[in-house]
């Protein structure tokens, strides 16, 4: 939802803030922007869409300078042209933003009377008109600042630079923004991915924070203008995890990389006995059962608390409840004493899931929070009791695949955790299951290793005006999951729906080019979701069977079958879960769409 970058050092910077640009484009890719400083004047280059536009515009006439900001733009207010792209202007000082300014139609009315001209219909350029007016009446620099930014209602992180200083300013408020620096020079930027080939150490900034850098130093404030301190830290590595190659996209990647992400999180929790260890969630280990568990999320994240609520309830017998951020944040939700929140993100800054978080914390201080996160340092991170970590790597393509199985996972070893602590399992089982999990890793690897076998089912899709998931048990969030995966990267509509519902209104779509995707596994109801499949078959659906059954066991007629390994109660979504992933992978590949980057989307939706 925007990447924002901004560096200041000895050489010049426009080729490192195009770099940070490119490992920042799955945050927004439909328009992008740099701005630097040389002999005391700002110079601007600004593409509509892919960054492969402004990265040619710079090839025709670079841009000098050893002071500079960058972004790349997932629209909010204004459509993607180049006059909504960023860096926005005065004459003097320019402004990189990742968020929304809520005030701006106000302060863009007050800007205008005092003579500002706007040229674009963005919120983020009334921050370079306010700070320039607030610097006409303030000689503190700092100062200045701070009054901007404490004019500004919303979300933000931003960078700024001024024409006639070589000084690089920063706020976070809302939106994720870090420091970093090297011998070489200081950086600001969204995501640590933009600057790891610079770097060699990293602050996050907290929230509230800002401050500038100038070569030699970096000072950095409070929301009240208090002076703070940088605690570096070493920069992670993580260039080469950056790389697709050999793959043609990352997320083909990403699907072939499962296997080894569910490896390492099955050795970071578990050692061989039947005590499971989450070392950043040790408020866990002491815990009397909470009456209930509150479970919120969005998208892809959300899909996997739907089927984590399957496990936790049976074992656990307390209600788990699981809503969509936007809606939980909005509805006045009761939340009583005693009660767990777990949020699920991959990223950490999904600003809807941010803010029930915070709403929870406000509501009811003593409850106890915990966040399944792919990002250690994220602010869901920073804000919850406990972490349980993903381990799944960075994701860049745009479609969850690795993090969705990677939560999938740490959520199963979760409720079995869980289940054991407070005695709804004894030893025995809990090494059962734990084994059944390692045995998905194999049977992954093993479905990953004949990617042929998925080739079958494309041809359905050519005519295809739409597509039908159904599942039952946990197998219902999976084909949530699977349509959402088909649209988002095919465009196709898709929908999921719990097979026994289907017959209360879906049942109307089927006809022969609306193909129907069941996934029948062993453990959930297998005999139901059969009776489903022949409802649809007798109105002429195309079938695709995802399902361990045996090849004698398989209905007649059916048009194409993936088998995958059986799994028990909790591990069969990680192997049910592929043949969906690479079936939205090759659909969208046969129509040509941009698999990584599909229209209209970013990977990290920091604005609610
Ligand atoms: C996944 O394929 C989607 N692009 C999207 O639904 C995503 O899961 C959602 O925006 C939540 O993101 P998060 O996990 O980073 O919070």
């Amino acid at each position: 939802m925007c990447g924002i970058i901004g560096a200041i050092a000895r050489n010049p910077v426009q080729n490192t803030l195009l770099h940070a640009l490119k490992t920042m484009e799955y945050r927004g890719y439909d328009s992008a922007g740099i701005c630097t400083v040389s002999q005391q004047q700002l110079h601007t280059q600004k593409a509509k869409g892919k960054l492969i536009n402004l990265e040619t515009l710079l090839e025709k006439e670079p841009l000098e300078g050893n002071l500079g900001i960058g972004h790349t733009r997932w629209a909010t207010h204004g459509v993607p042209e180049v006059r909504n792209a960023h860096p926005h202007q005065t004459e003097s000082i320019a402004v990189v933003h990742n968020g929304i300014i809520e005030n701006h139609q106000r302060l863009r009315e007050m800007l205008q009377a005092s003579g500002a001209t706007f040229a674009s219909d963005t919120d983020s350029e009334t921050i370079p008109w306010l700070w320039q007016q607030v610097l006409e009446g303030e000689t503190n620099q700092e100062k200045a600042f701070l009054d901007t930014l404490n004019q500004l209602e919303g979300a933000f992180a931003i960078a700024g630079i001024r024409n006639n200083e070589q000084k690089l300013w920063f706020a976070r408020r809302g939106s994720p923004l870090l420091l970093a620096r090297s011998p070489d020079g200081v950086f600001v930027a969204s995501d640590a991915l933009a600057v790891g080939a610079v770097a060699t150490e990293v602050y996050y900034l907290k929230e509230g924070q800002w401050g500038w850098s100038d070569l030699e130093h970096v000072h950095i404030f409070d929301a009240q203008g208090k002076k703070a301190e940088v605690m570096w830290e070493a920069m992670p590595e993580m260039v080469a995890a950056t790389e697709k190659d050999p793959y043609k996209h990352y997320m083909l990647k990403e699907i072939h990389e499962q296997p080894r992400v569910f490896l390492d999180i099955l050795h970071a929790y578990t050692d061989g006995s039947p005590h499971i260890h989450f070392p950043q969630a040790t408020f866990i280990e002491t815990a009397p059962l909470p009456s209930r568990i509150i479970m919120v999320a969005c998208g892809t994240s959300y899909h996997t608390a739907l089927t984590a609520r399957y496990w936790l309830e049976r074992y656990l017998k307390i209600p788990v409840e699981v809503d969509v951020a936007s809606e939980f944040r909005y509805r006045d939700p009761v939340i009583a004493e005693n009660t767990w929140m777990i949020t699920l993100s991959q990223s950490g800054e999904t600003a809807d899931t941010l803010e029930a978080l915070r709403l929870f914390k406000r509501q009811t201080p003593n409850n106890k929070s915990l966040v399944f996160c792919n990002v250690a340092h994220s602010s869901m991170v920073r804000e919850s009791d406990g972490l349980i970590e993903l381990y799944a790597g960075p994701e860049i393509g745009v479609a969850s695949t690795k993090a969705y199985t990677a939560q999938l996972l740490t959520l199963a070893l979760f409720s079995l955790k869980l289940a054991h602590q407070y005695n709804a399992m004894d030893d025995e089982s809990v090494m059962q299951h734990i084994q059944a999990l390692f045995a998905a890793a194999d049977g992954a690897k093993a479905l990953l290793e004949k990617p042929k076998t998925f080739d079958a089912l494309t041809p359905l899709f050519s005519q295809a005006h739409g597509s039908l998931f159904l599942g039952r048990g946990p197998c219902y969030p999976l084909a949530l999951e699977g349509a959402l995966k088909l649209k988002e990267i095919s465009y196709l509509h898709a929908e999921g729906y719990p097979a026994g519902e289907m017959k209360h209104g879906p049942i109307a779509l089927i006809d022969e080019n609306l193909p129907v995707i069941v996934i029948a596994l062993r453990q959930y109801h297998l005999d139901k979701v059969i009776s489903n499949l022949h409802e649809v078959q007798a109105r002429g659906a195309k079938i695709i069977l995802v399902t361990d059954m045996q090849k004698n066991e398989i209905p007649e007629n059916i048009n194409a079958t993936i088998h995958i390994p059986e799994g028990d109660f909790f591990s069969a979504p990680l192997l049910a879960a592929i043949p969906l992933q690479y079936l939205a992978y090759n659909v969208a590949c046969d129509k040509g769409t941009d698999v990584d980057q599909p229209r209209n989307l970013a990977k990290s939706v920091t604005v609610e």
